[in-house]
């Protein structure tokens, strides 16, 4: 079976996808004008030759920016419906997906509107293409602690359909610590704990993840291999990393794909996934994250197959849901 044919047979799981990075400008389009808003582009090709970024912070001012047009419940069903059928093209069975609530609530959106629509989608999705899914809050890190503790209280109403509260946007300048009793707090409650750390930010940053945050997944993480301490404890916890290659290229993580980590990772047995992140913005959906890694790094077959089952054993289903898959 050819390469391709494997990525695309092969039932896996996405466990870090913003669903504000799946907006794809032909949608982002009609929803900006049956809602109104002008968006400063005229046309699909223009918006796609903005997307040539140099780090995180020249990509986040896009997709923040892109969020915007997003009004109505029915819009975070719209956005969210459209990933589910990408998901459905991908063999993708279940997926976490991570909101970022404050990108909206700052703008006058309610919580509400914002999970409403998107569990909608979920539940829809679970209904007509079998496809099952969680829901992961992000905080946006350059904010303050404050405002992150404010959204936490926001959320609580709705706490049965959030499965875990996670933390994204800037990272370097805002380390993990900056959210410490946030995070306390929603363990409390009883949310799982996910966290955006060594990206661009240093080992440190992943520490802190692990020993402060106590998160059950570090996202992205792939600068953990410039510490040999924290390799081991990732190794030793079987701490899952959610590694977006696609994602490390275009935001200039690593500089050619030939160079990427993740096949050495693998093979000195951390438990990485595969992700697409931002795939609107980065080119490409997880399957597209599999092929890229598998050219460029000669995956074998049972390195793929490794991956699949990975994102299995990382994810939040239940342990009998997850055996039945692997
Ligand atoms: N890193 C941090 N914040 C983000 C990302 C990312 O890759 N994507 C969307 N928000
Ligand atoms: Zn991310």
């Amino acid at each position: 079976m050819s390469t391709h044919s494997l990525i695309q047979t092969l039932p896996k799981t996405e466990l870090h996808v913003h669903i504000e990075g799946t907006f794809e400008p032909e949608l982002m389009f009609a929803i900006a004008q049956r809602n109104g808003i002008e968006i400063p582009y005229q046309n699909v090709e223009e918006v796609r030759q903005a997307y040539d970024f140099h780090n995180l912070q020249s990509f986040l001012n896009i997709y923040y920016a892109g969020a915007k047009v997003l009004v109505h419940e029915q819009d975070f069903y719209d956005l969210a419906w459209a990933y589910f059928e990408k998901c459905a093209q991908d063999h993708v069975v279940h997926t976490e997906i991570f909101f970022d609530p404050q990108t909206h609530t700052d703008r006058g959106i309610a919580f509400e509107t914002v999970l409403k629509g998107l569990k909608r989608a979920c539940d829809d999705a679970q209904e007509k293409l079998n496809i099952s899914s969680h829901l992961i809050m992000c905080f946006l890190r350059h904010l303050s602690e404050e405002a992150a503790l404010a959204t936490l209280e926001q959320a609580l109403p709705f706490k049965d359909d959030i499965i875990g509260v996670g933390l994204d946007s800037s990272e370097v300048g805002h380390p993990p610590e900056k959210f410490a009793r946030v995070f306390a707090k929603a363990r409390a409650e009883g949310f799982l704990i996910v966290a955006h750390a060594g990206e661009e930010g240093p080992p440190e940053y992943v520490w802190q993840a692990l020993d402060v945050l106590q998160v059950n997944r570090v996202d992205h993480g792939v600068r953990s291999e410039e510490d040999s301490k924290l390799m081991q404890r990732l190794i030793d916890d079987k701490m899952p990393l959610t590694v977006c290659p696609l994602s490390n290229l275009k935001l200039c993580v690593v500089s050619d794909m030939r160079e990427h980590n993740i096949r050495r990772l693998l093979a000195q047995g951390v438990m990485v996934t595969v992700n697409s992140d931002d795939p609107s913005y980065f080119g490409g959906y997880v399957n597209d994250n599999f092929i890229a890694i598998a050219e460029a790094l000669d995956l074998t077959a049972a390195e793929i197959k490794q991956l699949c089952i990975h994102s299995f054993i990382a994810s939040f289903l239940p342990e009998s849901e997850k055996q039945a898959w692997i």
